[in-house]
């Protein structure tokens, strides 16, 4: 039995990966790094086996104590944590002395051709100091309208972004989480390599809300908005200034790339299809109508 640490347990991917691995009967022991374990233990409350440890990228004293006796860590970037030579290379440089044997590095799709992406150098610090990885690289997930986006289409049922027609890959956390407790159950069996997990459509914002349109009631819209004009409607909704860079890099930029590459991966290791746009929809209805 080997000991696994998931952090970011309590987000939308961590807490997926943990249903995946005790639906999977995982015969590891698995660890929830956490900064809050009092709220952790409520929100996994139907997972009796969970263990917990105090993890905070804003206190490096908790990586000694979660890392101790750790054979695989499940590294999550935090979205608003970005500069990786403060908070990463610490955490990587314990793992290395700590003598862990795999990290599975959340990562995203292309992540090794965008250097200003904070994942293509946390990849390029685990490749350097020689630890056993696997990079998830998945595309645009479908959760960010349940979300991210979730408020304005709850509020004003509108999508408003400055993504004009670019076309994004769509996929599924579930299936993300899915490979995740897969390669974390056996992470020898995927020792060093990259997986690209993406959906199987590529589909722009348009097309998106009109397949969300054709299950709900109460309509939405998409609004193609200017990177400026974007900037100060979420500055003055009150949205964190880092944040809508962030965003704006992630819808304004693809509109200069060429499509996302699909890729079968998530088949090939799980020997399923990906959930479709359609199929996230009909799921999520309750919330998106
Ligand atoms: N959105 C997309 O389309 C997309 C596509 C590809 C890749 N990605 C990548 O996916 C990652 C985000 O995953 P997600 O959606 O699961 O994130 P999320 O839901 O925002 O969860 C973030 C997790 O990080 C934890 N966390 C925050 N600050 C922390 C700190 N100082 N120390 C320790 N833990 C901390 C949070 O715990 P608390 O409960 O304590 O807050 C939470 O568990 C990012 O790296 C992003 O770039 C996103």
């Amino acid at each position: 039995m080997k000991k696994i640490l998931i952090t970011g347990a309590t987000g939308n991917i961590g807490m997926d990966v943990i249903k995946h691995l005790f639906m999977q009967k995982t015969e590891h022991q698995i660890i929830a790094g956490v900064r809050n374990i009092e709220k952790a233990k409520q929100l996994f409350k139907n997972y009796p086996n969970l263990n917990y440890t105090h993890f905070d990228f804003d206190d490096q004293n908790s990586f000694q104590q979660s890392l101790h006796n750790i054979d695989t860590v499940f590294l999550l970037r935090p979205p608003h944590i970005d500069n990786t030579d403060i908070y990463f290379k610490p955490l990587i440089l314990e793992m290395k002395s700590k003598g862990i044997r795999n990290v599975i590095f959340l990562s995203v799709q292309g992540a090794e051709k965008s250097k200003i992406i904070p994942h293509n150098r946390i990849e390029k610090l685990i490749v350097e100091h020689q630890l056993n990885y696997v990079f998830l690289r998945p595309s645009y997930f479908m959760q960010n309208l349940t979300t991210t986006l979730w408020e304005e289409i709850h509020n004003n049922r509108l999508i408003s972004l400055p993504a004009g027609n670019a076309l994004f890959n769509w996929i599924d956390i579930d299936n993300i989480a899915e490979v995740a407790a897969i390669v974390l159950n056996q992470p020898v069996q995927y020792q060093n390599r990259a997986i690209e997990l993406t959906g199987h459509e590529n589909l722009n914002f348009k097309e998106v809300v009109s397949i969300i349109n054709q299950q709900t009631t109460n309509k939405i819209s998409y609004q193609n908005l200017s990177p400026f004009k974007f900037y100060s409607l979420k500055a003055k909704e009150g949205m964190d200034k880092t944040m809508i860079l962030v965003m704006i890099m992630l819808h304004f930029l693809p509109r200069f790339q060429k499509p996302p590459v699909i890729s079968d991966e998530y088949e090939r290791i799980t020997g399923k299809k990906p959930t479709t746009i359609s199929q996230f929809v009909s799921r999520e209805i309750n919330k998106l109508d």
